[in-house]
């Protein structure tokens, strides 16, 4: 038995796993995000941790027997976030998320006196990344900057909770922009390029091996017979793709979480930063992938569902499943976007509105919208010499057949719905401890497919045709923002 730790945007969910893979149990409490500012978005890492200790303290009361059996803890997280420690270990300001947009004057910088940034990190300077982030503190919060003595991203917090060790794994260490992702180790040259050294860096380590060991004061209220290990665990995309087996050259999945991922694992080092496709290293040794990143794909819909006061069940609910397209238009960019157009400015909009649209063609906008922007990353991908051919499908938006079947037809790729797809993330930290207890690597199954969505032919041609059409909307809006 393992336990998999998910550290997402809008919720931290804990599984206990079977070493079958069979989900015994699982806890989650909902997370908030702060927006202190347009563009802003931060969390308190206290709320992680104050939800880690209430799923454990949930599962122990309800699963305390198998609970007690667990031999290893795997962690997963959203990526990117910059946790600021003083000497002390004491959090220095709230965490600055992966989608978090303030530091695109510092992106530019970072571009301008680093001309080796795209070859080393095998990315662009992107808002969201820890290094500008670093950047934007040294600038507008001196002091704080001052005082950081460490910086550690989401689920590396969380970690440093359980057991005290400052470490860090290669998979969520690559959206830094301070590692040499060929090399898979710090970047020297990165972290001075952003003001930063390698002893502000924690340890790294491979996903699948050992971090450290649960606190003796941890084991004892959970119940545990021995100290769990921790395994160095993995960014919440790779996390998804070990969960899903997707360690081979070639897998590919679609992600619709808070953000919207297209990945695809890759033998080697495959950087193609020019439309804003990411190049990072997966959470097993001697691994790399490619993906696009949509800044708001599940996070288009539970806005829309905050603006109409109506849940996302009862919109998706009310659409009508045979009806081809929209009347009306949204490009989905509430929060700016990354793939293809690296622009943390750009702000979401609805288009060909007419006084007879309804609720419903706007919630169909907002799924066809998410929709196209993935095309786009699939086209970003393509230029980058990846051709996906099918792919599974993961995360909260996947629970819904008619956005799953929307997805395939503009992808014009069969998407495969697989089983326990909605904790694909903790499942797969849950993986990798079992992993770093000494399971082999081949001992990664395929999840059980429980449905195929096979794109419809005459749909993908008429939502080809609407893509480009919607392409037009990101100039226009591009000019608004300014
Ligand atoms: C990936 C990214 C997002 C977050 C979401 O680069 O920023 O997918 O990991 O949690």
């Amino acid at each position: 038995i393992t336990i998999g730790i998910d550290i997402g945007t809008s919720s931290a969910k804990v599984a206990l796993v079977g070493d079958d893979d069979r989900v015994i149990a699982t806890a989650s409490r909902s997370l908030e995000v702060s927006r202190p500012q347009p563009g802003f978005s931060e969390q308190d890492p206290q709320l992680w941790w104050n939800a880690v200790l209430e799923c454990l303290d949930e599962l122990k009361a309800a699963h305390g027997s198998e609970l007690a059996q667990a031999e290893a803890i795997g962690l997963s997280g959203q990526m990117h976030g910059a946790t600021l420690l003083d000497e002390k270990g004491e959090v220095l300001r709230p965490c600055i998320l992966w989608n978090d947009g303030r530091s695109a004057a510092q992106c530019e910088q970072l571009t301008r006196e680093w001309r080796g940034l795209r070859k080393v990190t095998g990315n662009l300077a992107m808002p969201g990344f820890t290094a500008p982030k670093l950047m934007w503190v040294r600038e507008h919060e001196p002091e704080v900057f001052a005082k950081v003595a460490t910086v550690l991203l989401p689920k590396a917090y969380v970690r440093y909770r359980l057991c005290g060790a400052l470490v860090e794994e290669m998979s969520d260490a690559s959206g830094t922009l301070w590692l040499d992702v060929g090399k898979r180790d710090w970047s020297d040259r990165a972290l001075a390029a952003s003001g930063m050294t390698r002893s502000q860096m924690p340890k790294l380590v491979e996903g699948n091996a050992v971090s450290g060991e649960l606190s003796a004061e941890l084991t004892q209220r959970w119940g545990f017979r021995r100290p769990p290990v921790i395994a160095g665990g993995a960014g919440d995309n790779a996390a998804g793709a070990v969960g899903l087996g997707a360690v081979h050259a070639g897998d590919a999945f679609v992600s619709l979480g808070t953000s919207g991922v297209l990945w695809a694992t890759t033998a080697a080092f495959a950087p193609a930063p020019a439309r804003a496709v990411h190049a990072f290293c997966h959470a097993v040794p001697n691994t790399w992938h490619q993906m696009g990143v949509l800044l708001s794909a599940a996070a288009s819909l539970a806005w829309w569902a905050e603006v109409t006061g109506r849940t996302e069940s009862f919109l998706l609910g009310e659409l009508d499943p045979n009806r081809a397209a929209s009347r009306c238009w949204f490009a989905p960019y509430l929060n700016g976007e990354r793939t293809p157009h690296n622009d943390a400015a750009v702000r979401a909009g609805f288009a060909g509105l007419d006084g007879s649209c309804t609720r419903t063609d706007m919630t169909l906008a907002v799924l066809e919208g998410v929709a196209y922007a993935m095309r786009d990353a699939q086209q970003a991908l393509a230029s980058a010499g990846t051709t996906l051919t099918e792919a599974d499908v993961i995360g909260g938006g996947a629970r819904s057949p008619l956005w799953s079947q929307l997805m395939a037809d503009v992808l014009g790729v069969p998407l495969h719905q697989v089983a326990e797809s909605e904790i694909g993330c903790a499942l797969g930290a849950a993986r990798l401890a079992r992993l770093a207890n000494s399971a082999p690597l081949e001992s990664l199954q395929r999840p059980k497919r429980v449905r195929t969505f096979e794109p419809r032919a005459e749909r993908s041609a008429l939502h080809a045709v609407r893509h480009r059409h919607w392409q037009g909307l990101y100039p226009a809006l591009s000019t608004w923002s300014q």
